[in-house]
């Protein structure tokens, strides 16, 4: 047992562990959680002494704040199985940074970094036998924090709990997606909440989501709020195309999350001299490309989604299949250098991997 007498919370292990309980060969998403959580709370302005210990059930008051006005933020991340049997986090400082730009613009305090990368590096080495080793597998990570205070009133609450667990996942989309160009229902406005990651973008995106899948779609391709022209991001995930040859990816502003998983392809592909268009994409710009047969590639790109491949867009024109996937180059180039760095397969010039 190491010395964790310089931490800023308590780890106490489960006495039996729930692994040999788990079906590895299947894994769905999201379903399996790991033995341990991390919890700490925010009370009178000050961050208290946190805990690792057992995953399970919370109590709370009715009156919760979170349940009623949604402060309510969350990440997702990753660690990774490598070759040599290790574990390594994958950047998790950039999720550390998005949480407390999330917090800010939620009126939240904000983790202390040190303390929230302790508690990632502690959670995953006592649960590193639940990280699995089968192919496009890993540890999901998923940090969140929330208001606690029991209060009837909006204005921000006087206390939060700030958790993370664990799940062994296989993909998030085992298939292609099939996505709708959403003309109709706004994700993010200019000035909202879009570039946090907080629940309440999540829940109003359920409703127009369940449209688009009774219309046999998978998932809704954002655009603007005033012009309902300009692409913005995927369902769960930011997007990329490619239009004559070129990986164009929409760019981030307050209305698009910015993700870990899009920034970090596109600065494999500039490192390894391949050109990035990182620009305005329209609707109207899509539909020309298909039409003249120079949109050649489409996938999302997300932490728990990986590059998750677009087989059909849902244009107002009507629905445009996506050439056959056998004859990509840049989507699988992307992921293969991406899964290079995480798995250790190949190089990491940016140092990205925290080994445990
Ligand atoms: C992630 O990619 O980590 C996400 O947060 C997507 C999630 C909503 C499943």
């Amino acid at each position: 047992m190491e010395d964790y007498t310089t931490l800023d919370f308590d780890i106490v292990p489960v006495k039996v562990s729930r692994l040999s309980e788990v079906d590895f060969s299947n894994l769905a998403f999201g379903k399996v959680f790991s033995d341990h959580m991390f919890v700490m709370d925010h009370v009178d302005g000050a961050w208290q002494k946190g805990e690792i210990s057992a995953f399970g059930p919370m109590t709370f008051s009715p009156a919760m704040m979170s349940l009623h006005y949604g402060q309510a933020i969350f990440e997702g991340m990753k660690a990774f199985r490598q070759e040599d049997g290790s574990v390594s986090l994958f950047r998790p400082g950039s999720n550390i940074k998005r949480l407390n730009f999330s917090a800010r613009r939620m009126s939240m305090p904000s983790v202390p970094e040190d303390v929230f990368l302790q508690a990632l590096v502690e959670m995953v080495k006592l649960d590193k036998d639940w990280v699995p080793d089968t192919p496009n597998s890993a540890l999901y990570i998923r940090p969140f924090m929330f208001a606690t205070e029991s209060h009837v009133g909006v204005r921000p609450s006087m206390t939060y709990r700030f958790c993370i667990f664990t799940c062994p996942v296989g993909a998030y989309y085992t298939q292609p997606v099939k996505v709708k160009v959403e003309q109709h229902f706004t994700r993010a406005a200019l000035g909202g909440t879009g570039a946090a990651k907080a629940a309440g973008n999540y829940a109003g995106s359920l409703y127009p989501t369940e449209l688009a899948k009774s219309e046999g779609y998978d998932q809704i391709l954002w655009t603007d709020a005033q012009t309902h022209e300009r692409v913005e991001e995927c369902g769960t995930m930011n997007v990329a195309f490619v239009i004559d040859g070129v990986m164009v990816v929409p760019k981030t502003s307050d209305t698009v999350l910015s993700g870990v998983t899009r920034a970090s392809a596109i600065h494999l592909m500039r490192h390894a001299g391949v050109e990035v268009e990182e620009r305005e994409v329209t609707v109207t710009e899509l539909a020309e490309a298909a039409k003249e047969g120079r949109l050649t590639e489409a996938f999302g790109l997300g932490t728990a989604a990986t590059i998750s491949p677009i087989c059909t867009l849902g244009l107002p024109s009507g629905d445009w299949d996506l050439p056959n996937q056998e004859n990509w180059v840049v989507g699988p180039q992307v992921k293969k250098w991406l899964d290079g760095v995480r798995y250790g397969t190949g190089e990491d010039p940016f140092g990205w991997n925290i080994p445990l």
